[in-house]
């Protein structure tokens, strides 16, 4: 038997309509703050991480699925929705049109990481991103929606932290700082942190080695180093979360695992679903455009991922609704019956009508049970008397009450009810 790659899933029929809500529900919030959807590849230039994401983060590093095409090009599966959505921005001139620029996406990810709970190989982000706006009350906005949505879902409990990680010219002063910091101890940890040392010392604080992570554990905190321009921006940011009477907590030990990122960085923390409990990560990046070849744009934004937000709904007990019941299933004895419940199903589906009949052939006593299976409100049963008479009985299954109608009148029943 062949079976699915590791680290992947199967979204199963009892589990797909969760996802369908889930994402209904980000659609709508998204549409109510002004975003429109953005769907890029899913495979880039490989080029586009290494610059977009950092060559020195364990995405580039360890994790991204990367090949040569047919044609001999390297090519790389998104770890990630950013790095494209930024491309994208560029190559179509979106710059060019009124700003700000507000786009979500909902998207698989891929990263090849050590599976376990929360954690998989392919995944799902739902995303958004909004360009050119460097103004704190837009980092501020974009928190409330997200935690608007987590509200929405009617989710309690979650841990909102937030930090600046400033800008690269305060970012230079801090890690000289951490440099000095770990110096004496650096031949004790581990050979990623050796070079982590040497390409980009803030990555030092996101080791996840216990040996590193208790040598770091006094590490200077990038808040005393910010410059006046991230300092402000991040009390803005704070006032403007009060202003909305949003609760945050100041981690200023957040990093983030990758290199865009400018002053505010954000994750979204859950304590119920186990050690990969952040739900939602993201923060300002307002170099990345540039990097990626545009002009100067500030940006800011977040993704959150699907199955560890489901984890929490289940874990709340949030997730109680069901699939999507039938409104009709037509029963049949015999295969002239069966073919006018073909006919009739189809006129009621034409009418927007979930309506059912059987397909394989069974006895009328397991069509029944296959009604009660697609939880169908309405059932009748057709015979040579009914197709004679052209007269069904139609029963309410939640009510028990039944009464006899045309079949003609059937479809004009269901019909209008649509
Ligand atoms: P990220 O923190 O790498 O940020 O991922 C965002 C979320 O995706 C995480 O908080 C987590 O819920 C989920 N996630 C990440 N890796 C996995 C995995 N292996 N399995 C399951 N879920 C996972 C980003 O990707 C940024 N692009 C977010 C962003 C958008 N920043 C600015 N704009």
């Amino acid at each position: 038997m062949i079976t699915k790659p590791k680290g992947t899933n199967d979204l199963l029929l009892d589990d797909s309509f969760k996802w369908q809500y889930i994402e209904q529900k980000y659609r709508e919030i998204c549409t109510n703050y002004g975003y429109y959807e953005i769907r890029t590849p899913m495979f880039e230039h490989t080029e586009l991480f290494l610059r977009g994401v950092g060559q020195t983060t364990d995405i580039v590093q360890k994790e991204m699925y990367t090949f040569e095409d047919r044609g001999g090009r390297s090519i790389t599966l998104k770890p990630e929705g950013t790095a494209g959505v930024a491309r994208a921005y560029i190559e179509n001139k979106l710059y060019a049109d009124v700003q700000p620029t507000k786009m979500y996406y909902i998207t698989p990810a891929f990263r090849c990481e050590r599976p376990q709970s929360g954690r998989y190989r392919q995944f799902e982000q739902l995303g958004l991103e909004m360009y050119g706006s460097k103004n704190p009350a837009t980092d501020a906005e974009v928190i409330s929606l997200i935690m608007n949505f987590f509200d929405g879902l009617g989710i309690k409990g979650l841990k909102l932290n937030i930090n600046s990680i400033g800008c690269p010219e305060c970012r230079a002063k801090y890690n000289e700082a951490l440099k000095a910091y770990f110096k004496d101890n650096i031949q004790d940890m581990c050979s990623d942190c050796r070079e982590r040392y040497d390409n980009n010392p803030l990555r030092l604080l996101d080791c996840k080695v216990p040996i590193c992570k208790e040598i770091g554990a006094n590490a200077p905190v990038i808040l005393d180093y910010l410059c006046d321009e991230c300092k402000e921006h991040f009390e803005g940011v704070k006032s403007y979360l009060e202003i909305l009477g949003i609760d945050y907590n100041v981690n200023p030990k957040i990093v983030r695992g990758l290199d865009y990122y400018t002053k505010t960085v954000i994750e979204v923390v859950s304590t119920e679903i186990g050690a990969q409990g952040t739900i939602c990560g993201g923060g300002r990046y307002d170099g990345l455009v540039e990097e990626c070849g545009g002009p100067q744009t500030p940006a800011v934004g977040f993704a959150i991922g699907v199955e560890r937000l489901l984890m929490v709904l289940e874990a709340q007990g949030l997730l109680t609704g069901e699939k999507h019941k039938a409104d009709i299933f037509i029963a049949s004895i015999g295969a002239a019956a069966n073919k006018e419940a073909f006919k009739i199903a189809a006129t009621l589906r034409k009418q927007n009508v979930y309506a059912e009949f059987d397909h394989i052939g069974r006895s009328v006593k397991a069509q029944m049970r296959y009604a009660d299976k697609i939880h169908s409100r309405y059932t009748c049963v057709l015979g040579d008397n009914e197709l004679d008479t052209r007269i069904i009985k139609l029963k309410d299954m939640e009510t028990g009450e039944a009464k006899e109608i045309s079949i003609d009148e059937l479809t004009k029943i269901f019909g209008g009810n649509n």
